[in-house]
């Protein structure tokens, strides 16, 4: 668009206006030939501006439309006559054209809700031969197809930041889940070195009790031949010497320290079974179970952490074995019962359940811990969800059961709380056999469907 508008020109057919007029009095006559070759400039001109495809309009310096291209006349649907004269902000509104925020630096975006399609308008000074500002030519570009392409843009981003922050997740997850199999092995490891010392200390005490038993026999022997041959003084200096060695006492308390010693070892035999059947490196796979078994295993383990917090109630129901990873669950038990036992402030009571039912076991650990708030409860599964101090939690321990029990056994792990009262965690385990696990190695047997959160 010429942004000196032609003032004489006859209208072409964008709206104008400005009437031609021959000549005034004040200016000379323009002869006819001239006129024509003004008219037919000015037509040209108008032509030009409506072949193209933005919207275009001029107002002068008070907003008065003084002309505007055919594309504005048809967004509108109205006759050039009706828009010429009107102010800025009526043809607008006649346009149907809503003002929606800034575009850029000198530009604004208009919205054309009957047609779903956005504008960029640019002004632009319009000023005469000596510099004077005229008006201004603002143009309406369309870019609805742009925003929608970099709308798409965006939300091809945010999958992508989406994907990626997951990957990172997943990569934790898994080191952490490596990190908890190295424990195992090494605690398994650890309890079978410990086997061996433990077996010749239990084999020793029990000989050295058996020594024991003679040398108190014996000394008892002695004493009553001392008895029968010995005067009366051998007889005073031999229980003076016995009173001076105290081996009356000796005797009787080196009885008392082996018996302590042979249970000592005991418990440490104990711990040492628990702790291999916790880790089951020898079972470190998909094997035929007792879900009630891997429980008591597991309580073995964590009894050092639950016994100052709760008393612990067990209603074992009758289970099928099933097909799973018993080394696995263990370690959904023990992240289940720990965060019950770290729920509880003081002293108070966690309830393990189990039953079977629809083909399927069931177990439940109740506490009567401070409960879960109803807007954590859709994110206890998420990584690194913790409600607890920076170094208490990592926020991994439910996300580590999520995958455990969902992804590599099919089954669902729920959690329902009422804030104050405590909380319930409910695994759902489908029972197997070797046959529907479809894989009797290990890896991923179920379905993975289940919900995390009621
Ligand atoms: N028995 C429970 N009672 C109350 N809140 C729980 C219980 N179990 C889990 N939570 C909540 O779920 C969060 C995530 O648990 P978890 O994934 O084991 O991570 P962490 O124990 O490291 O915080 C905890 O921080 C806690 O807020
Ligand atoms: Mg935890």
């Amino acid at each position: 668009m010429g942004t000196n508008a032609n003032p004489t020109g006859t209208p072409g057919s964008s709206g104008s206006s400005d009437p031609p007029s021959a000549a005034s009095e004040s200016q000379p006559a323009i002869d006819r030939q001239t006129m024509e070759r003004i008219c037919r400039a000015k037509w040209d001109l108008e032509g030009m501006i409506d072949c193209v495809a933005d919207l275009m309009v001029q107002v002068d310096n008070d907003g008065v439309v003084k002309r505007c291209n055919l594309a504005f006349a048809n967004l509108a649907d109205r006759p050039f006559q009706q828009l010429i004269g009107l102010k800025i902000g009526e043809l607008l509104a006649a346009a149907g054209l809503l003002a929606a925020g800034k575009c850029g630096k000198h530009c604004r975006e208009f919205s054309h809700p009957a047609s779903g399609r956005v504008y960029c308008c640019t002004a632009y000074p319009v000023t005469d031969q000596q510099g004077e500002l005229r008006g201004r030519v603002l143009t309406f570009q369309e870019i609805t197809q742009q925003l929608a392409a970099a709308r798409r843009l965006e939300r091809k981003n945010e999958e992508l930041a989406g994907a990626y922050e997951e990957l990172k997740h997943s990569h934790a997850r898994l080191l952490q889940q490596e990190k908890l199999a190295a424990i195992g092995q090494l605690a398994a490891g650890v309890a079978h070195e410990i086997n061996n010392p433990v077996g010749f200390v239990t084999s020793n005490l029990g000989t050295l009790a058996k020594y024991l038993g003679k040398t108190k026999a014996f000394f008892e022997q002695q004493q009553q031949l001392l008895d029968r041959v010995a005067g009366a003084p051998e007889r005073d200096q031999a229980a003076e010497l016995r009173q001076q060695y105290q081996i009356d006492f000796v005797l009787s308390d080196a009885h008392d320290l082996l018996r302590e010693c042979l249970e000592g070892v005991e418990r440490v035999k104990l711990i040492v079974q628990n702790l291999k059947n916790f880790s089951r490196v020898d079972q470190a796979r998909f094997c035929s179970a007792d879900i009630n078994r891997c429980l008591e295993e597991t309580l073995a383990i964590a009894w050092n952490e639950l016994k100052y917090k709760a008393e612990v109630v067990k209603h074992y129901g009758e289970l099928p074995p099933t097909w799973c990873h018993p080394q696995q669950l263990n370690q959904v038990f023990l992240n289940l019962l720990i965060n019950a036992a770290q729920a509880i402030e003081k002293r108070g009571k966690i309830t393990i359940r189990t039953w079977h039912k629809n083909g399927a076991i069931m177990v439940t650990i109740t506490d009567t811990g401070r409960g879960i708030a109803p807007e954590h409860l859709s994110r206890l599964f998420e990584p690194f969800f913790t409600t607890k101090a920076v170094g208490q939690g990592t926020g991994l321990g439910l996300s580590i059961a999520y995958d455990i029990v969902v992804k590599q056994h099919g089954g669902e792990v729920t959690a329902s709380s009422a804030p104050g009262v405590g909380a319930t965690f409910r695994v759902r385990l489908p029972v197997r056999g070797e046959k529907d696990s479809g894989d009797s190695t290990g890896g991923r047997g179920g379905s993975g469907q289940g919900g995390a959160h009621e």
